[in-house]
């Protein structure tokens, strides 16, 4: 089947991630989950894998200067990674991260990529180059600065390799 990729800014490609991402989550599932009340940051850019009939995967970017060991370093965010179910392991989301990676990579400033998973992704996104990071996460909720520990942060390595210290998001966790 042909697929193609569209890497769109976050707003363009709303309105075709929003159906995907709602059957993936739908919202009454979201509200029992540990992570129902996390207010999330809205992603910059949007990876679309469509098949001639629909929008079967996205992957969103955030790019968001971070603090980690309280230095700056330009980071990209992944979060959003969603593959709809009718169309799973037929290798769309692998698609889309390559496509998010190769757009991260394109950015010479970008030191690191982050993204947050739950325990039945960690093999996926190891087995795609992702390393755990064991340090902490603060990131911004409802205001205030607090540790974000409802899911694991996992790091792809650019110019730096973190994998402990504090990582401060200086914004909505994504
Ligand atoms: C996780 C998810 C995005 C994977 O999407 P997908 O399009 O099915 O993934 P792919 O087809 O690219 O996977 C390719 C390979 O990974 C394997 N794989 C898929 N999910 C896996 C998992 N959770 N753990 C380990 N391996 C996995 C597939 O079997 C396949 O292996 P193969 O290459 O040996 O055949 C999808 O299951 C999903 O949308 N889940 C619900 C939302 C979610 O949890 N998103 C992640 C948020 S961090």
């Amino acid at each position: 089947m042909s697929i193609e990729i569209d890497i769109v800014s976050g707003n363009v490609g709303w309105p075709y991630a929003k159906p995907l991402l709602e059957a993936v989550w739908p919202s009454a599932e979201v509200a029992k989950s540990s992570w129902g009340h996390i207010e999330w940051a809205k992603a910059d850019l949007r990876v679309l894998v469509e098949t001639p009939d629909d929008v079967v995967c996205h992957v969103g970017l955030v790019f968001r200067t971070v603090l980690w060991k309280g230095r700056k370093h330009a980071i990209a965010g992944i979060g959003g990674v969603a593959t709809h179910p009718d169309h799973r392991r037929s290798g769309y989301a692998s698609i889309g991260l390559d496509a998010a990676v190769r757009t991260i990579r394109d950015r010479e400033a970008i030191d690191f990529a982050l993204l947050f998973c739950e325990p039945h992704n960690f093999a996926f996104y190891e087995a795609r180059g992702w390393h755990r990071f064991d340090g902490v996460i603060m990131a911004e909720q409802a205001g205030a600065r607090i540790r974000f520990e409802v899911m694991t942060p996992y790091v792809f390595d650019v110019k730096n390799a973190p994998r402990e210290g504090a990582i401060d998001l200086c914004g909505l966790p994504w």
